[in-house]
């Protein structure tokens, strides 16, 4: 069940089933053109194909999180097509921007029935938080005080919920120096500000195109393959991985702790340029 309030991005929206079952699909980088490619990846044909498997998963899904570089050149009609494909999956769904979106015509265009503006979401017996880490104009990303007074007011208005925090920039860094060097530039900064929390038990971002998950003092750092083209995990130099477009699910459970799985889409063929 959700409940919708007004059309303000720092409302709370409210999802309340005990375990709550997301999807994390991130860095579509859909064209206006449907024929366009990611360095010979249809994007929208790989979406499709994460789509399809999303829709046909054993698991029901409480909620999508879509985080950031949704779309690859900006454009109202890439965030129309997501916004009819997502509405056509029916979860309710929550997106943050990434370095390629542009934040104002997200807004606009990035709407539907399943599809909701709000940068915090209670789930469970977990709160959800959305940070925007982009700058305008740039690659690498940073989140400024503006974003960490949210986060820390957000937190501390439910001190007694588990919290999930997502972003499109990488948390932690992959140890890929050519995307760490186009990541966030205050990482460091946004970790000890999260550490002043007790009730951050995951953060999950995209960005990187790889599958990652470390655990470190009590928390889930994760971030999540690409549902178009992979970069190829520890190489120094850019590189891409014949690896399939992907997706995650996590369950978040009510006593703090969680399950997730990465899924890749089988029998994909695909060549990259
Ligand atoms: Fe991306």
């Amino acid at each position: 069940m959700i409940s919708i309030q007004e059309d303000d991005p720092q409302r709370v929206d409210v999802i309340e089933p005990d375990t709550v079952n997301l999807v994390q699909i991130t860095d579509c980088h859909i064209f206006d053109s449907p024929d366009k490619k990611l360095m010979g990846l249809n994007t929208r044909r790989s979406f499709e194909a994460v789509k399809t498997a999303v829709a046909g998963a054993a698991q029901r899904h409480d909620l999508l999180l879509a985080t950031g570089d949704l779309s690859q050149d900006g454009s109202a009609g890439s965030y129309r097509y997501l916004a009819q494909q997502l509405d056509d999956l029916g979860i309710p769904g929550f997106w943050l921007p990434g370095n390629h979106d542009d934040p104002e015509l997200m807004p606009r265009h990035l709407t539907g029935n399943s599809l909701h503006p709000a940068k915090r979401v209670l789930a469970g017996s977990w709160q959800i938080v959305l940070l925007d880490s982009t700058i305008a104009g740039e690659v690498h990303g940073r989140v400024p005080d503006s974003q960490l007074t949210f986060m820390d007011a957000a937190l501390r208005q439910y001190p007694d919920r588990h919290a999930l925090v997502c972003l499109h920039h990488q948390a932690l860094e992959t140890g890929s120096e050519w995307i760490d060097l186009k990541g966030l530039r205050d990482a460091a900064r946004l970790r000890s500000r999260m550490a002043q929390h007790d009730n951050i038990r995951a953060v999950i971002w995209g960005h990187v195109h790889q599958e990652s998950h470390q655990s470190v003092a009590g928390v889930e750092w994760m971030s999540t393959p690409s549902s178009c083209v992979q970069f190829k995990p520890g190489s120094r130099e850019f590189a891409t991985s014949d690896e399939s477009p992907g997706y995650r699910q996590i369950r978040l459970h009510a006593d703090g702790s969680l399950e997730t799985v990465v899924h890749r889409i089988e029998n994909f063929e695909f060549d990259i340029d």
